[in-house]
């Protein structure tokens, strides 16, 4: 992994911004790919406000049935459903598919509007900081001297790992995680049933050390069809969450029960 980052940095230059130990840019892997197909990730939002379920469906363009399912929550128990308010510093996994854009492995199908007083400092915020306002500008071409308009619909260019959906031969979905101000390796692999060394190999890291701001891919165990008698080819369900289909499982749900 970390000869192929090295590669391609020789030919993306601005990569080894990313990489790059000295320079103090967050870290984040990237994934390569070559192939057209999309696959599933999951994004680990930590709110940076407190914001309805709707509100966060739609800042991140996805289903909220699909948020609700992606965290194991029953929306029949809800008071009121989409409107239910989520307090700051909930951590929430969002559902997102992947791409293959300029042989990276990223998703770029969320948009934003921009509002009157936003910058690209809030923006990121917004999103819980899964995107840097750098990367935004530079994915928008967005000149620095000048303002936001207001209205404006700009791409926000979110992190997204699938490596095959596989780890060891594994079924894993991946969780791209913010690192926060006093976190290690060893208390987010405690937190996540992985270990140092698999999040160290999974992210091309040379020393276990990470930084606030550093973006993770966290290796989630999953549920499959060629494991579970689904009946449904193309389903991956990470543990802790379900899926609703209109076909043999109904609501799927995958737990450390199927998982053994
Ligand atoms: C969200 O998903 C539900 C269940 O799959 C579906 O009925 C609904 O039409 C979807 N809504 C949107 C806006 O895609
Ligand atoms: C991904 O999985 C496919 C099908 O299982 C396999 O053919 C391919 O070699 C795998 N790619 C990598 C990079 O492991
Ligand atoms: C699956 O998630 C549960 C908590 O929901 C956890 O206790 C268990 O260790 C996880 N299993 C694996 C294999 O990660």
């Amino acid at each position: 992994m970390q000869l192929l980052l090295l590669l391609l940095s020789l030919f993306f230059p601005n990569l080894l911004l990313f990489i790059h130990p000295s320079i103090t840019y967050a870290k984040s892997i990237i994934e390569p790919c070559s192939s057209s197909d999309s696959c599933t990730s999951l994004l680990s939002y930590l709110l940076p406000w407190d914001s309805k379920l709707s509100e966060i469906a739609s800042r991140f363009h996805v289903n909220i049935s699909d948020i609700f399912s992606a965290n194991s929550i029953d929306p029949t128990l809800l008071p009121s459903f989409g409107n239910q308010i989520l307090p700051t510093k909930s951590l929430l996994k969002v559902p997102i598919s992947c791409s293959c854009v300029n042989g990276i492995r990223q998703s770029m199908s969320t948009t934003y509007t921009v509002q009157a007083a936003d910058n690209l400092d809030s923006i990121s915020e917004g999103y819980g900081r899964l995107v840097s306002a750098e990367q935004i500008r530079s994915v928008n071409g967005i000149n620095g001297k000048e303002p936001l308009a207001s209205g404006e619909s700009i791409v926000v260019p979110l992190p997204c790992t699938c490596f095959n959906n596989s780890n060891h031969g594994v079924t894993t979905v991946y969780l791209s995680y913010v690192v926060e101000r006093g976190e290690s390796l060893s208390s987010i692999g405690d937190e996540y049933g992985t270990t140092v060394m698999d999040l160290m190999a999974v992210n091309g890291l040379g020393q276990p050390v990470i930084y606030p701001g550093d973006i993770l891919a966290i290796p989630i165990p999953a549920c499959s069809s060629a494991n579970l008698d689904w009946r449904n080819e193309d389903l991956i369900v990470s543990n802790g969450s379900y899926a609703l289909t209109g076909n043999n499982c109904v609501k799927c749900t995958c737990g450390p029960t199927h998982l053994k």
